[in-house]
Order: structure tokens, then sequence, then C-alpha cells
């Protein structure tokens, strides 16, 4: 019996995967390393109690969505209420949902590379075009070049990550102004994507405004100790949030998850408090790196990317080509192509791989295009960091 195929503009697209090796410091997926603070899990169990199991949940979210532009509305010019929030499934839930229904066939998504690269998959996994415009060779945005191919294309989604993911670079506000200027002369939207946003000193949730075209994703994922509940959400004008009622399933997030999510924002003192202990942690080992012969690029975010350029400590080759299988991109999946690059010298896999040696786990970006060698480094406690620069230091002869 043929199987039945996927739609053709699925074939090309590789599924997105990260890798997960049993190490003992796992520095690659830019989770918090810490637990919730003690306190949630059982005002959380307590929560459950009450919780009517045999009913839908709140189909609006509207107490989560309440208190979240709450906790939002300091840093958003004008004051904003549940109708300028929506909640989902993570923030990719939210990227998902925004090109549902902004995006699709016939249209376009714009991004700037190297960026976070579920903003590609979304959009096409969606059945939307996506046009590229590169970063400079500092992986800073060349203005001109950015509002020539937004005027060029027309994109119905502009995509800004700030800080961006892998280069953890924040873009300025008159950056941010002078794009949204040219997204809105294309009757586009721009989604600047914040999943790092509270580790930035200046966050595009300042220009949210009910006749400004700009949207800004955040999630739970990273602040808020809470990567493994799935809760992000949008910051918006009303009339984008009416929009997406219109693609999100009903009754989308459950219970658990709205009243996790609720409770969580009780902790928002603790949550700023390892924030700030996660940004000295960045400037330590960023000094430290800046000792080591590796360039590295300036991080507003919870991860450092940086490319090694001394020697390498010989390492184990055959192990190099065992964990092939568990490296982290499509193109690392390919054994062959792994052992060719370290037999030409790619210091990213060798090095990944002598930190894997050690039991330290970073994200190999080193085959991604235009990261050749690179490795992101999340910043963990104290004794993880440590152990992560003493790890590098033997690798890097
Ligand atoms: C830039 C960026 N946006 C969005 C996400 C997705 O986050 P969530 O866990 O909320 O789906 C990530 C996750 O790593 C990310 O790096």
């Amino acid at each position: 019996m043929a199987r039945p195929n996927v739609r053709s503009s699925l074939d090309l697209i590789p599924g997105y995967h990260s890798a997960q090796v049993d190490v003992e410091v796992r520095l690659n997926t830019n989770e918090s390393p810490e637990p919730p603070p003690s306190g949630f899990v059982d005002a959380l169990k307590e929560s459950l109690d009450s919780l009517q199991w045999n009913r839908y949940p709140d189909r609006e979210a509207r107490a989560l969505r309440d208190r979240i532009a709450q906790v939002e509305s300091p840093l958003v010019g004008g004051g904003i209420t549940a109708a300028n929030i929506c909640v989902a499934n993570g923030s990719n839930e939210i990227l998902q949902s925004l090109c549902l229904a902004y995006g699709g066939p016939g249209r376009s998504v714009l991004t700037f590379e190297p960026t976070y690269a579920l903003h590609q998959h979304i959009a096409q996994v969606c059945g939307t075009d996506v046009k590229q415009v590169e970063r400079d060779s500092e992986f800073q945005l060349d203005l001109n070049q950015a509002i020539a191919a937004i005027v060029e294309h027309r994109p119905s989604i502009t995509f800004l990550c700030s800080p961006n993911n892998p280069t953890g670079m924040v873009e300025s506000s008159s950056t941010v102004r002078a794009v949204l200027d040219a997204v809105e002369s294309v009757d586009g939207l721009l989604v600047v994507d914040e999943a790092y946003g509270q580790f930035a000193a200046w966050s595009a949730l300042s220009l949210i405004e009910e006749e400004r075209s700009i949207v800004v994703t955040r999630t739970y994922s990273k602040t808020w100790s809470a990567a493994a509940l799935r809760l992000g959400y949008l910051v918006a004008p009303t009339w984008v949030i009416e929009q997406l009622d219109k693609v999100l399933l009903p009754y989308h997030l459950d219970a658990v998850t709205q009243a996790a999510g609720l409770l969580a924002l009780e902790y928002q003192s603790e949550m700023e408090q390892r924030v700030a202990e996660l940004v000295g942690e960045r400037t330590r080992v960023s000094a430290a790196l800046a000792d080591l012969h590796v360039q590295q690029w300036p991080s507003e975010a919870n991860f450092i990317l940086f490319r090694p350029l001394s020697p390498v400590a010989a390492v184990d080759t055959a192990a190099l080509t065992d964990t092939a299988t568990l490296t982290d991109t499509a193109a690392l999946t390919d054994r062959a192509a792994l052992t060719d690059r370290a037999a030409a010298g790619n210091s990213g896999d060798l090095v990944w791989q002598g930190l894997v040696d050690r039991s330290v786990l970073v994200r190999n970006c080193s085959s991604w295009p235009r990261l050749s060698g690179c490795l992101r480094v999340t910043l963990g406690t104290t004794a993880e960091n440590t152990k992560f620069l003493d790890a590098l230091g033997e690798v890097l002869t």
C-alpha cells in the first residue's frame, strides 16, 4: 500500500532537534539552572486540590492574562489589560499562531540571519515563504539593507529576536523604531521575540501602542524557571489579540498550566534576583573567556556565543563519530560530515567533544550557516560555569 504523502512543501523542512547527552553539566538549551523558588510547587499542589478536573479550563485564561498585564504594564508605554495579552503553550505556539493568522500561502516573513531557527521553521510549516537578510560580519543589523528588504519583499511578518539567539546581542531602541516604521509602510507586523528580554537592559515592550504594528513575545521557559510548563505569551495591540483568537484551538491552555503560570508571578522578586545573579555570572564567564583564546560576542541574554581560536588538545575521534548521532542539528546527524569537518580543522566540533568528554554539554553551532566553529554556552550556576571554564581551559591548549 502506498503511504499517503505529506504536502509537498513539508518535504524539504527538517525537524527541529536539540541533542540531550547524559552529562553532569547541561548548558545547551538556555534554561534556568535553578528549579522554581521553594514554595511554588507546594502552592501549586494546593491549588490543584480545588481544580475542577471534569470541566474545561477557562477558555480565555482571564486570570492569568490579567496578572501578566499587571506585571508587564510598567514596561509598556501606556497601560495594558488582559485584552493586550495572549497566552499559549510556550512562546513557540505564540509564534505559530502569529504565522497562522498573518502568514500562510502567498505571504512571506522576513528574518535577519543568523537568528532563532524556529522563526523560519514555523513560518514554513504554516506555508509561508521565508525571505532572509544576512546580518553584517559582527552579526549586527545593517539598517539600510533591512529597510530595503522590507520595502522589496513586503513581508506580512518581520521577525526581530532581541536579545538574539544565538548571538545574544540586543537591538537598540532606534533600530527597532526604524524597522517598525519600514514594516508599517508595507502594512506588515513586527514581531519582537524577547524570550531573553528580562536579561537585557532595554525592552521593545516600551514601543507597544494600540495604533502601532508591533508585538512582543515572552516566555516562562527562561527567567521563570519553568521550561517544563510550556507557557509563553504575547503583548500586543488588542486588534492582534482578537485575530489570534481565530487560530488558537478552543481550550488550548490547560487548567494546570494556567494555575502554575498565575502562581509563578507571585515570585517576581525571586525571579529578578535570579536574573541579577545570571547577569553577574555572564560578566564573570565573559571575562574568563576573554583570558582564553576565543572570540565572543557581547551578550545581553543568559548565554554566550563564542568561537575557540586556539589549537585543541587531542580528543578521541572515535567518540566524536559515536556522539554524532546525538548532536543537535540536522547537518550534524550526518556522521561523515562531522568527521570531515573535524578532519578539516573545524575546532568547534572538537572543542564540543572535548567538553562532552569532561561531562559538560554546550550547544554545537559550528555547522550552522555563518557560525563555523562556534559554540553557545548557557549560563548555569556558579559551580556549573566554573566547571565549564575549567573544562574549556583544559581543551584549549
Ligand atoms: C529566541 C527564542 N524564542 C522562543 C523560544 C521558545 O521558547 P518557549 O519555550 O517559550 O517555546 C526560544 C527557546 O529557546 C528562543 O530561544
